[in-house]
């Protein structure tokens, strides 16, 4: 999930996007904050903002990295943490004015569409509809009359203890306005296909509810409405034929996660181990299989049918991991046995992990399902008791591990849903 929060200086992006990602369990990425760290470096080293040339220069001399503690933005100039130097008037100046320099909006480009890759966020800027996140699934244009967003800031300084006038603060917030809709370059402008909201009539708690009926009602209207009839149909067989004789058995039949898309992953024991939870799941999973069974004929034709897709399991298969995020985007759910590989007889704890489950998870913003699946024997068998348990959902948030990023992150994640897997077929065994 991937939220563009774009519109100008002071019309309250930044409260609306902080609360909107703690609703919704995912980052939140100020990006006016790396311009402003640009523009205190121009000035600390007293350089004047508007000598082009010189601020080019300057480009090699900076590095700016964007850390997450506890899900709160640290911008790291040359090392430094800089929160506290960067929000002040004559910093914004700066900003706004370094930022109108192709060069320097080229030298930050791929630090934001980093974060944006690899995380779900709600990004707030001036250009993210439009240049950083052209396919973001929302965007929204934030607005508020000039009188409206100054008297704003106005009071905000003044309980600060700020020495200023709504006057001074008006005319600097429509020089703000003019240097960044008007440059040449990603000026603040909304994209064809963002949805304005003037907030100049309403509070902040209206704005976040605003905010998020937008998100949802986007986000519910993308996903396609498909008929699962093969699916039904085949389940319902599958429930009362294959279902006896396999002798299945649900536990925790968890209500909670009916209408959400996730990724359910177990334990692999069997290759039944995709029927018995076909059987268990009211859900539809849509389930990622090794493309060698793709290959045999009918048996290929029904897989595909009941939604399953195939994956190289000997390369990173790109092919198979958009597919994954297409079908969660869309509000459906993806099997995937993390194992990669079957383990009969085995505990799963003995056994490697694969991490592309936390990358799908994290860049799709969807939760996870972890499933253990039981059978005396070791493996799911005909005729023989098979359990599967349906453990808790693990939520966006609780998987944010917002102090990690790339393989790390993916890797933790991963991890953590393995280790329910098991921890669900340890207390089983414990009750018994
Ligand atoms: O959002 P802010 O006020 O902290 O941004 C500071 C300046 O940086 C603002 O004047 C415009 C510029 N900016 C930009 O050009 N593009 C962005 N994505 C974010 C900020």
């Amino acid at each position: 999930m991937r939220i563009a929060l774009d519109g100008p200086s002071g019309a309250g992006k930044s409260t609306v996007a902080k609360a909107v990602a703690k609703r919704l369990g995912i980052v939140y990425v100020d990006t006016g904050a790396l311009y402003r760290s640009i523009g205190l470096y121009v000035q600390r080293k007293g350089v004047s903002k508007d000598d082009k040339e010189k601020v080019i220069a300057m480009l090699d001399e900076i590095k700016l990295d964007l850390k997450f503690n506890d899900g709160t933005q640290v911008v790291l100039l040359n090392g430094e943490d800089v929160g506290g130097f960067i929000r002040t008037g004559e910093i914004s100046m700066y900003a706004s004015a370094v930022s109108a320099i192709p060069e320097v909006r080229a030298f930050l480009l791929e630090t934001q569409r980093k974060i944006a890759r690899e995380n779900s966020v709600i990004m707030d800027g001036r250009d993210i509809g439009t240049v950083i996140i052209p396919d973001a699934e929302v965007k929204i244009f934030l607005v508020a009359s000039a009188e409206a967003r100054a008297e704003r800031r106005y009071k905000e300084l003044i309980e600060k203890g700020e020495s200023c006038t709504y006057e001074g603060v008006l005319a600097d917030i429509k020089e703000r306005d003019n240097n960044d809709s008007t440059r040449a370059v990603a000026p603040a402008v909304p994209a064809e296909d963002a949805i304005f909201l003037d907030n100049s009539n309403l509070n902040q708690e209206q704005t976040i509810d605003k905010v998020i009926e937008i998100i949802e009602n986007t986000v519910k209207k993308k996903k396609p409405k498909k008929k699962r009839r093969f699916y039904r149909a085949v389940k319902f067989l599958l429930g009362k034929i294959v279902g006896f004789f396999l002798g299945v058995r649900v536990k925790n039949k968890n209500k909670e996660i009916f209408d959400k898309p996730f990724i359910l992953c177990a334990n692999h024991t069997s290759l039944l181990d995709a029927i018995v939870i076909v059987i268990a799941m009211k859900n539809q999973i849509r389930y990622m299989g090794k493309k060698e069974i793709f290959k045999i004929p009918l048996l290929n034709l029904f897989i595909k049918a009941m939604g399953a897709f195939p994956v190289d399991r000997k390369k990173g298969d790109v092919a198979a991991i958009k597919k994954t995020l297409e079908i969660l985007k869309g509000g459906e759910c993806v099997g995937i046995f993390p194992q990669g590989t079957r383990h009969p007889y085995e505990n799963p704890r003995d056994t490697e992990v694969k991490d592309g489950i936390g990358m799908m998870a994290s860049r799709a913003g969807v939760g996870i399902v972890p499933v253990y699946i039981k059978n005396k024997s070791g493996k799911v068998k005909w005729f023989h008791k098979n359990t599967v348990i349906i453990g808790d959902y693990i939520s966006p948030e609780e998987i944010a591990f917002p102090e990690l990023s790339g393989r790390e992150k993916y890797k933790a994640i991963s991890n953590y849903a393995f280790d329910k897997i098991c921890s669900i077929g340890e207390s089983w065994e414990d009750k018994k």
